[in-house]
């Protein structure tokens, strides 16, 4: 055994700094991939037959080939198409959410499907358009169901941005991997990452516990 914390603590505010830019590309992305993934699962649980198509074919395929791929394409291919580059963090942002609203989307409908179907009924028979009755009686509702689903989504995010690393964004996991390469040591600086994740994902937990306990209060 040779550890040796010693050398790596000069580095120490070096990977912490990852903290930051690790939470701006979950936090944009569980945004814009929520909004984008309720968009969805409206069109999933809709009556238009082309956007119902769509957006299962589009879960589909985010579900169905890896999460770094679908990066690599939107980092390297899509310029090639374009001729317009995009930085580590818009491909970064833009992949999470495209993703993540495919598995959102799912979240959502089930959510939307779980509510008493009175709900509905009752809306409709008062005369409530679609609209508000989506937006002010159902989601709302559906909302409180999935937020235990919703919470493990923003986790496996969490731990997926590692993945950003491969493009060369500075988050946690690329500053360890710099760290180690740069003192010959990577034991240090990776178990670092790793607690850092750790606790990060320990604190959304607990997040998710106390937001769940204070919902089930109005019950
Ligand atoms: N490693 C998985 C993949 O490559 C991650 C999928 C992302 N999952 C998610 N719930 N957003 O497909």
């Amino acid at each position: 055994m040779n550890l040796d914390f010693a050398q790596l603590v000069p580095s120490i505010p070096y990977i912490l700094y990852g903290i930051w830019v690790t939470l701006q590309f979950v936090a944009v992305s569980l945004v814009l991939g929520f909004l984008w993934g309720t968009v969805l699962s409206l069109f999933k649980i809709g009556k238009v037959t082309i956007l119902r198509w769509f957006a299962d074919a589009y879960t589909s395929v985010f579900r169905g080939t890896p999460l770094i791929l679908q990066m690599l394409i939107i980092y390297y291919a899509v310029p090639q198409l374009t001729g317009m580059d995009i930085g580590a963090f818009t491909a970064g942002v833009l992949t999470f959410a495209l993703n993540s609203a495919a598995y959102i989307s799912e979240i959502i409908r089930a959510g939307i499907n779980a509510v008493d179907k009175g709900q509905k009924e009752a809306a409709i028979a008062l005369g409530v358009p679609y609209r508000s009755m989506m937006l002010k009686i159902i989601l709302p509702q559906a909302m409180k169901n999935i937020l235990p689903a919703l919470m493990n989504e923003f986790i496996t995010l969490t731990k997926e941005s590692a993945i950003v690393s491969v493009i060369g964004a500075l988050d946690i996991m690329r500053r360890a991997q710099i760290v180690g390469a740069s003192n010959y040591r990577f034991f240090e600086p990776l178990l670092l990452a790793g607690l850092i994740y750790y606790l990060l994902v320990m604190l959304l937990t607990l997040a998710g516990r106390v937001m769940e306990r204070r919902l089930a209060k109005s019950d």
